[in-house]
């Protein structure tokens, strides 16, 4: 089976940190070996309600975050979801072989839903779906993703198993999540317990990939911490003290360096000095990344350049193989 990797991430504004550990970092190796789909899931994001202003700007800002950090858009493709019709109309083929009972099980959407229930969305109900949809619509086999996402991509592997078993062909690959690195899961800077999110009503729970050394600086100066030093290898410590954890994961990944050795190297020292060191490790891997995505949205047609080669080439994936499954489906041809 030919191996095709697809990841994507929403245009919602304050790309942050736990993108970049979790998700866009890891897929810059997979150029060299693989044939590269990196979409901004723009439909997606309609689930959050996004101003028209904002979703416009906020899907040039994705697209320069990959850029910059080190996506090619001559090697991978880069493109806007809403770009290529695939992805919705596979997606209501997909959501009847979705029994509801696979949707219930879902739990961002449970958390996202919060309380009221009868007043939450559809659209953030059957979101699962759409995502199965875009990896499967182009044969995707390799999803790299952070953590929050596993219950997502399980998802997925049932419906395109649900699909096969249906037309009684193996037409879908099972596409296998790739979840790697000492950073699958950045937790807030406020709340060691609570994921990094682009939501967080507090600019202080994430480094935002735009910020300014500055900021950075003065986020991780006052980011949670404990009284205690850093622990001592082999102590167990993550669940009491998240927030520890959560720096040390954190100064792993910007490092490139294990959870173990950073522990080796700081057993018993202050959190006070880890942090200096932190920031340094911060805005030496972000400032770069930073100023060339301001740099690339200076110039917003060429932004749109990439993006509308980024769509001929999506579409020149997608369509034969959505031409495929109409013809198995039996749905008429064009
Ligand atoms: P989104 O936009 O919420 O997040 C984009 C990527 O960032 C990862 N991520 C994190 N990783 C580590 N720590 C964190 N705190 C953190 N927060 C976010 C996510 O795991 C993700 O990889 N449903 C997806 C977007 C999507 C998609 C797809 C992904 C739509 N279709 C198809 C892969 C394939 C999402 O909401 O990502």
């Amino acid at each position: 089976m030919h191996q095709r990797v697809f990841s994507g991430i929403q245009p919602t504004g304050n790309l942050h940190l736990g993108n970049y550990l979790g998700a866009i970092r890891n897929w810059v190796g997979f150029q060299d070996r693989m044939e590269t789909v990196f979409c901004i899931v723009d439909l997606h994001a309609l689930t959050q309600a996004p101003d028209p202003a904002e979703l416009r700007q906020n899907i040039r800002e994705v697209t320069a975050a990959y850029i910059a950090s080190g996506i090619d858009p001559k090697r991978a493709v880069i493109f806007a979801q809403s770009r290529c019709s695939v992805h919705a109309e596979l997606a209501w083929v997909l959501s009847c072989h979705t029994p509801l009972g696979w949707l219930n099980r879902m739990t961002q959407f449970k958390e996202k839903a919060g309380k009221d229930r009868e007043n939450a969305l559809t659209g953030l109900y059957t979101y699962p779906v759409l995502m199965a949809a875009d990896i499967l619509a182009y044969h995707g086999t390799h999803v790299p993703v952070g953590e929050d996402q596993k219950q997502h991509l399980e998802l997925a592997r049932d419906i395109a198993g649900a699909f096969n078993r249906f037309y009684q062909r193996d037409f879908f690959p099972l596409p296998e999540p790739v979840i790697f690195g000492a950073a699958t899961r950045v937790m807030s800077l406020r709340d060691g317990t609570k994921k990094m999110s682009k939501s967080d009503p507090s600019d202080y729970s994430r480094l935002v990939m735009t910020d300014s050394a500055d900021t950075v600086a003065l986020k991780l100066r006052k980011a949670k911490t404990d009284p205690l030093p850093l622990p001592e290898p082999g102590q167990e410590f993550e669940k009491e003290r998240p927030e520890a954890a959560n720096l040390i994961g954190i100064y792993a990944a910007l490092s490139d360096q294990s959870r173990d050795e950073v522990i080796t190297t700081w057993a018993g020292r202050q959190f006070s000095e880890f942090k200096k060191e932190l920031t340094d490790l911060a805005v030496a891997v972000l400032g770069p990344i930073g100023v060339e995505m301001q740099r690339l949205l200076a110039d917003p047609a060429a932004i749109d350049a990439v993006l509308d080669d980024g769509a001929a080439r999506a579409n020149a994936i997608a369509r034969p193989i959505w031409t495929e499954a109409k013809a198995l489906i039996g749905l008429p041809p064009g």
